[in-house]
């Protein structure tokens, strides 16, 4: 069997993150969301791994090389445009040939691995087996109508949906998929859709089981799914200090503080990871924040957020939360005067002030 990980797309909800940076490389708990996909196919005994890629392909290459790192091989497949699910498949024939696949989408997560899912799907051979999940808002999802334990129909994020079972990012093939993608034409969203190919499916008589999702996942597209990942993924962390932590700090619980990294006169109240290279200086790191590297905190407060590489956070006042920091951006104080908020946000950028 091999693996298909899809990580072209354009990333539009994390603007501005993803102006400069793929979506699935942002970091959940310090690492990027697509190595999780990678290490789910790898544990689940596959290590011939296709990646889709899209605009941001020199920095997936950069980051994910030829997949020795995890003991796997990755060919890339370059997308000219991000014109669907669907279309990701069609132009990944020739690396897949006549194997059945696992298709993972690069940005979803699922805590506890796919190992299960994939000896299922060997053992009973069906021609697909999707994962299905029950969610509060459908809309945002495609969504499968389930009739007496049989999928009947699949629709991408309808307006008025007929159930609440999402389609989980991760489906499983044989090779009558390419006929299914090659059947089908754009939706008015203008994407050849795996929704469609899968309902292709169903309509030509093809066994298509559903496997419901019972532990956690998450599609990590959006600021809030992120950050709840990055909680779940955290709270899952054992205590490990390798860098310096001096007398008048206070680490507590589930605490993850990598060497090279300096904690003065601070607080941290895991579930937390700070990053080598980072420092902590009389500041309060609360609750699920994931510290990447060489970042600085300074009389300052934070929880509940994601600080990419490189940022500073200095003499904030107030305590901040809920917050995706990018790469090597700073939020200091200002000593002008008249006394002003003072911003220099690039677009699509949120700032929420007290
Ligand atoms: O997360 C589950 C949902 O994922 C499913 O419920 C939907 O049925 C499915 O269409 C998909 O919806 P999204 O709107 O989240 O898809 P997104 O555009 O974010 O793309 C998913 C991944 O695939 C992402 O890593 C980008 C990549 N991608 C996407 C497209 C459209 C490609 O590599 N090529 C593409 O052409």
């Amino acid at each position: 069997m091999k693996g298909l990980i899809l990580s072209g797309g354009k990333g539009t909800r994390l603007r501005p993150i993803t102006f400069t940076s793929a979506k699935q490389l942002v970091p959940v708990a310090n690492k990027p969301v697509l190595f999780y996909g990678i290490e789910a196919l790898r544990d689940a005994g596959i290590a011939d791994i296709g990646i889709v890629v899209g605009e941001t392909h020199e920095e997936i290459r950069s980051a994910v090389g030829d997949g020795s790192r995890w003991g796997v091989r990755v060919t890339y497949i370059p997308q000219e445009a991000p014109l669907g699910l669907a279309h990701a498949v069609l132009i990944s024939e020739g690396f897949l040939g006549s194997d059945s696949f696992v298709m993972y989408l690069g940005d979803n997560l699922i805590l506890g691995g796919i190992r299960d899912l994939v000896r299922e799907f060997e053992r009973d051979r069906p021609n697909a087996q999707i994962l299905l999940a029950e969610v509060a808002d459908p809309t945002q999802f495609g969504v499968a109508e389930i009739d007496d334990g049989r999928v009947v129909r699949l629709v991408e994020k309808p307006k008025e949906p007929r159930s609440n079972l999402a389609l989980v990012g991760v489906y499983m093939f044989d090779s009558h998929i390419f006929e299914a993608v090659k059947a089908i034409r754009p939706s008015a969203r203008g994407e050849l859709e795996i929704t469609d190919s899968i309902q292709y499916l169903v309509d030509s008589g093809r066994a298509v089981y559903p496997h419901m999702v019972k532990g956690w996942w998450k599609d990590t597209g959006r600021l809030e799914d992120l950050l709840e990942a990055n909680r779940m993924v955290l709270d899952s962390f054992e205590t490990r200090i390798a860098g310096e932590v001096d007398a008048r700090s206070r680490v507590t619980f589930k605490v993850v503080i990598e060497e090279g990294a300096r904690v003065t006169g601070s607080t941290i109240l895991g579930p937390a990871v700070i990053g080598s290279g980072s420092e902590i200086v009389d500041s309060y790191i609360g609750p699920f924040t994931s510290i990447a590297s060489n970042v600085t905190v300074r009389h300052s407060e934070i929880e509940h957020s994601i600080l990419l590489d490189g940022s500073r956070i200095l003499d904030i006042p107030h305590r901040i939360a809920d917050s995706l920091i990018g790469k090597n951006v700073e939020v200091a104080r200002s000593p002008l005067r008249p006394r002003a908020v003072r911003l220099m946000l690039g677009d699509s950028s949120q700032a929420g002030i007290l």
